[in-house]
């Protein structure tokens, strides 16, 4: 089945640094961003400024047992989106926000996969108290990353050409560093390019997206690592975008946002959501929170992004 309208470019995936740009004044599109393809978000996907929906899938839903997966919800959403004429975005969750949701299999459950998944801190001082919020997934194992490339592999044969875009997500994670997580900021930062390079490298026609935000121990680009993450991005054809559309908004500035502006013409794709937090985001200069052509201008414009993903609570969606 064939995309329609920007249709990914094989070459870009292929070569290092073919640019793929929006034309000059064509403005960004617009889809929605759910984890969970509902009745509320079929109904808005029926609104003709609406081209798509982004919606979230486990690993642990994808791979319920060591080398069976099951695709069938995102088979059932491509359906249900393709019926109305619309095209279907994955993000392939590896990390949740709640204790009681582990993302990973159960066969990762073992000291060789550091558990597949270790404790996230969900508070404002994590260095100093951490209360765990979620899991994160332990890409910095290779053991993990290489059952983790064979579930991309596999849906990239499932699905390549038929979902409009993949994405793994945000960068930004706080896990204890210690003998049993494994984890350190460098391992951590490898085995994440190394997912995303993989990820370009199985499908030839889909988009491949990497979100960055922070990166730990690298913030304001210490250790370079959004320098050099930017560069790899572009270097082996990941598309790149972010979670948070909030205009101007400082933490972001001293991050991810300059350099997606900067590699908008060096990478196959740039995209970007506005979640539910960033509804509420006050823009400064009126007062009032941010309006959608606000969002919107400062997505196309500043961050140089092809798509926006609203969440469904979005006040002009209603
Ligand atoms: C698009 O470009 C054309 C030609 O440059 C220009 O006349 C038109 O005003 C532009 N439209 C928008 C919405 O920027
Ligand atoms: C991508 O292209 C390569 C080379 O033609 C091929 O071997 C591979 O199976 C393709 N992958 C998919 C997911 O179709
Ligand atoms: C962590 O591992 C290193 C070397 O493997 C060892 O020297 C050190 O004592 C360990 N630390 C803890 C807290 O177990
Ligand atoms: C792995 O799970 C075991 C059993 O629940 C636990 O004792 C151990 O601390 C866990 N390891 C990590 C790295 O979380």
């Amino acid at each position: 089945m064939k995309l329609g309208v920007g249709l990914p470019l094989l070459a870009s995936l292929l070569s290092n640094s073919i640019p793929v740009r929006a034309t000059s004044n064509s403005s960004i599109a617009q889809w929605l961003y759910t984890s969970d393809i509902d009745d509320e978000a079929l109904t808005l996907l029926e609104r003709p400024e609406i081209q798509g929906v982004q919606s979230l899938y486990t690993w642990k839903s994808l791979e319920p047992q060591r080398d069976q997966y099951d695709f069938s919800a995102i088979a059932n959403d491509l359906t249900r989106t393709q019926s109305r004429g619309k095209h279907l975005w994955v993000q392939i969750q590896d990390r949740t926000f709640s204790n009681a949701n582990n993302p990973v299999p159960k066969y990762l459950h073992r000291p060789i996969y550091n558990n597949g998944s270790v404790p996230q801190c969900d508070g404002d001082d994590c260095d100093n108290n951490f209360v765990p919020g979620g899991w994160a997934t332990a890409q910095w194992n290779p053991y993990v990353r290489e059952r983790f490339q064979r579930l991309l592999k596999a849906m990239a044969h499932a699905f390549d050409d038929k979902v409009y875009g993949f994405n793994l997500p945000e960068t930004a994670i706080e896990v204890q560093s210690n003998n049993a997580s494994g984890y350190t900021c460098q391992k951590y930062f490898e085995g994440t390019l190394d997912n995303a390079r993989y990820a370009a490298s199985v499908f030839n026609h889909s988009y491949v997206v990497q979100y960055v935000n922070f990166w730990p121990c690298g913030w304001a680009n210490e250790n370079n690592y959004l320098s050099d993450s930017f560069a790899f991005f572009a270097a082996n054809g990941v598309g790149v975008g972010g979670p948070d559309d909030i205009p101007y908004k400082q933490t972001m500035e001293n991050n991810a946002y300059p350099y997606m502006s900067q590699y908008r013409d060096q990478v196959p794709i740039n995209v970007v959501a506005v979640q539910e937090p960033d509804l509420a985001a006050i823009n400064p200069k009126t007062g009032e929170q941010f309006t959608r052509d606000e969002f919107l201008d400062f997505a196309e414009k500043q961050l140089g992004s092809r798509i926006l993903f609203w969440a469904l609570s979005a006040p002009w969606l209603h």
